[in-house]
Order: structure tokens, then C-alpha cells, then sequence
């Protein structure tokens, strides 16, 4: 009886954690409506890494799309915070945010991976 209880506990738990549905992608005009909440980093995202992360066409992955973000995501956010500092491929050295700290730029990838409301 009691393992019984416990396996109905445990289920939900484990539906939970095992792969989570797939990501819808976003198309570029629900990318382009999203904004960072703090409105100092609205202001260097709407100056930027907007330009080039809600337009298809300039290979960026888009703002908010956590089906091409997911992936990147999984690299770890050092390497995506050097890959943003650095460029790379299509992505110039610090995102044209020439007043962005390395602070900002942490917070915007974050917002832009979708991660936003994670600690
Ligand atoms: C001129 C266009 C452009 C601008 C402006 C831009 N990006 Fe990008 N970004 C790109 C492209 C293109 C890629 C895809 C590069 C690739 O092929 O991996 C990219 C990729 C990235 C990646 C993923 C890197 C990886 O390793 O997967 C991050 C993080 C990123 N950009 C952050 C930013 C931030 C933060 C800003 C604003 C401060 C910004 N970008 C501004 C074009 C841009």
C-alpha cells in the first residue's frame, strides 16, 4: 500500500522531468513584441540586439524562441556570454551595444534565451 501511494506520487514528478513538450517557434512579429522588463535594458536591447534578433533573415536565433534558443542555451551561459563579447559568424563583437557592461550583456541573453524568470 504505501509503495503504491508512492508510486502515485512520484509519477507526476517524473512525467515532469523527463524532456518537456517541444518548443513552438516564435515568428518574427511575436519575437519583435517581447522587451526586456527592466527599462534600462529595454532601452540597450531596442538599440541593438533587436535589430538583428526579431528579423529572419539576419540568422539570429529570435528573440524569445526557445526552439533555436534551448540548444544555445545548453552551452552554458559563460559560453554564450564570450560568444556575445567575441561574435561570432554573423553576430558582431558585442552585439553593437557599445554601452553594454558585461553585466548587461548576461541579462539580455538571458531575456533572450527565454530565461528571463529563471534564478
Ligand atoms: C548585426 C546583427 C546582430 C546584432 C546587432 C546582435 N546579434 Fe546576436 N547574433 C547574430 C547572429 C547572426 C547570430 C547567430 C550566430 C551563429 O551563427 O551562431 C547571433 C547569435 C547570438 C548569440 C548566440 C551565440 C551562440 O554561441 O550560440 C548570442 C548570445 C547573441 N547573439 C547575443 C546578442 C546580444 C546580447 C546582442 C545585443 C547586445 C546581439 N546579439 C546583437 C546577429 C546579431
Amino acid at each position: 500500500m504505501r509503495k503504491l501511494a508512492l508510486a502515485i506520487l512520484i509519477l507526476p514528478l517524473a512525467a515532469c522531468g523527463s524532456g518537456e513538450a517541444p518548443r513552438k517557434p516564435l515568428t518574427a512579429e511575436q519575437s519583435a513584441m517581447l522587451s526586456p522588463s527592466d527599462p534600462k535594458l529595454a532601452e540597450l536591447y531596442a538599440g541593438s540586439c533587436k535589430a538583428c534578433h526579431t528579423v529572419k533573415d539576419s540568422l539570429a536565433p529570435l528573440t524569445g524562441d526557445r526552439s533555436v534558443w534551448d540548444a544555445r542555451w545548453a552551452q552554458g551561459e559563460d559560453v554564450l556570454l564570450a560568444a556575445a563579447i567575441q561574435g561570432k559568424k554573423g553576430m558582431p563583437a558585442g552585439g553593437q551595444c557599445f554601452s553594454c557592461t558585461p553585466d548587461d550583456m548576461k541579462a539580455l541573453i538571458r531575456f533572450m534565451a527565454g530565461r528571463e524568470d529563471e534564478q
